[in-house]
């Protein structure tokens, strides 16, 4: 993304084609009218204001993941731009239309990080995300500035998603969501389509199928991020390979940290660095997802074309990340299906009723559970991941976070810390179905 001024930019919405599948077009629904949005370069310290011009045939709301945003700009699911000539009447109590564009502030006041955007509209996200309504942000800074890490060509953000598609090219997104699903009332229900959210069975990255990059045998750092709706990954190498994790959701480690997998669920990011040289020129390494059978098990190839100098290293020590603050509360977060609807607490999403008031510029422990697979997400706050069911948590759990896997019966205790902004924002299951069901909550902090 170019900016139009100082830190001002300008992205429209809207309908586009796009060759996604070889000879076929896909209608999109895109930031700037591309699959994945343009890339932002933000810097720590530099604000930005974005304006979001919405030309689609339907309400959006544009939420930076990972961002330390104020409340007005964080993309809450009612704070809503309309397209010109939308009804007039909200759809849901407290709703707020700006017509036709919003600007959004973000400060960019944390540190350098992998972030993402995509829309957040109230019972809409998964369809409308689904149809192309997401990109990455990338936020440096002088701390990273100062690494020696791949960079330049050797840096590739990989937007990592699974779609399905019609014969003729177009997106395949289940038509039955629908059901008892209106503008008014119905919200919320469980349908047996989308109980376990949707998954396709192509795989994305960057938005072309099982791209095929070439690489010089030398050091790579690859910015993973799980865009899927509901789709979860285990990522290996294939033929074999290690994986350098330099960085977590919310930017980097204190130490680099080794790993042979990686599991990413939908909203995680993992930053790593693979170096190629360990393989042969000419060998084809294919980055797999060992979760999946079949096309779906295979994300993207790379092929060692030939040696090159690399002065990149991945030193042993790569940032001083904040300490743990001691926590001043101890609070459940219960992710279930309650009555036919994903709830939290019991409770199905209600926008303006917070299920806890922390206190700015405090911390506290969150015990989250759930009765299936969860990734839940927490905006504003970047947590630690403290244990699983009491355990030492895993080493793929290290560093600040603002998303994680909770599994099936699972107890996940996380140390959040509330810092930037008082407000209402929101915590919810990134499974984006699970979302569009209800599996969201307020907390304000105060
Ligand atoms: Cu990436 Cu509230 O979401
Ligand atoms: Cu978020
Ligand atoms: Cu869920």
């Amino acid at each position: 993304a170019r900016p139009v001024g100082p830190g001002r930019y300008e992205v429209t919405q809207r309908v586009a084609a796009a060759e996604i599948l070889p000879g076929l077009r896909t209608e999109v629904w895109g930031y700037g009218g591309t699959f994945p949005g343009p890339t932002f370069e933000l810097r720590r310290g530099e604000p930005v204001t974005v304006a979001v011009r919405n030309e689609l045939p339907v309400p959006t709301s544009t939420h930076l993941h990972g961002g330390v945003t104020p409340p007005g700009s964080d993309g809450y699911p009612t704070d809503l731009v309309v397209p010109a000539g939308a009804p007039p009447h909200p759809a849901h109590p407290g709703e707020v239309h700006h017509p036709l564009v919003k600007e959004y502030r973000y400060p960019v006041g944390q540190r350098a990080a992998t972030l993402w955007y995509h829309d957040h509209r109230m019972d809409f996200t998964a369809p409308q995300v689904w149809r192309g309504l997401a990109g990455m942000a990338l936020v440096r800074d002088e701390e990273e500035d100062a690494l020696p890490l791949p960079r330049g060509e050797r840096e590739l953000p990989l937007m990592i998603c699974d779609r399905a598609f019609e014969e003729d090219g177009s997106f395949r997104y289940p038509r039955a969501h629908r059901s008892g699903h209106g503008e008014h009332g119905g919200r919320g229900r469980l349908d047996g389509d989308y109980m376990e959210g949707v998954e396709g069975d192509v795989i994305l990255v960057n938005g072309a199928p099982w791209p095929v990059a070439e690489v010089t045998a030398t050091r790579y750092r690859l910015r993973l991020l799980n865009a899927s709706n509901a789709r979860r990954y285990l990522l290996r190498l294939a033929p074999g390979g290690r994986f350098t994790q330099i960085g977590s959701d919310s930017g980097l480690l204190a130490a680099p940290v080794t790993h042979d997998a990686i599991p990413i669920s939908p909203g995680e990011r993992y930053d790593v660095v693979v170096d190629f040289s360990g393989y042969p020129v000419g060998t084809a390494v294919t980055l797999v997802n060992a979760l999946a059978d079949g096309p779906a098990g295979n994300v993207m190839g790379f092929v060692v074309t030939r040696r090159a100098p690399d002065d990149s290293a991945v030193p042993a020590v790569l940032s001083r990340p904040p300490g743990r603050p001691r926590p001043v509360a101890t609070r459940r977060f219960d992710f279930r299906a309650t009555d036919g609807a994903w709830t939290i607490n019991g409770h199905r999403y209600r926008p303006g009723v917070p299920l806890a008031r922390p206190r700015v510029g405090t911390a506290e422990v969150w015990r989250l559970t759930g009765d299936f697979r969860h990734p839940v997400h927490v905006h504003l706050a970047h947590f630690q991941v403290l244990a699983r069911n009491g355990r030492p948590p895993a080493a793929t759990d290290a560093g600040w976070k603002d998303t994680v896997d909770v599994g099936p019966y699972e107890v996940v205790d996380v140390l959040a810390r509330f810092d930037g902004h008082r407000g209402t924002y929101m915590l919810h299951c990134h499974n984006l179905e699970h979302e569009d069901m209800a599996m969201m909550a307020d907390f304000e902090v105060i």
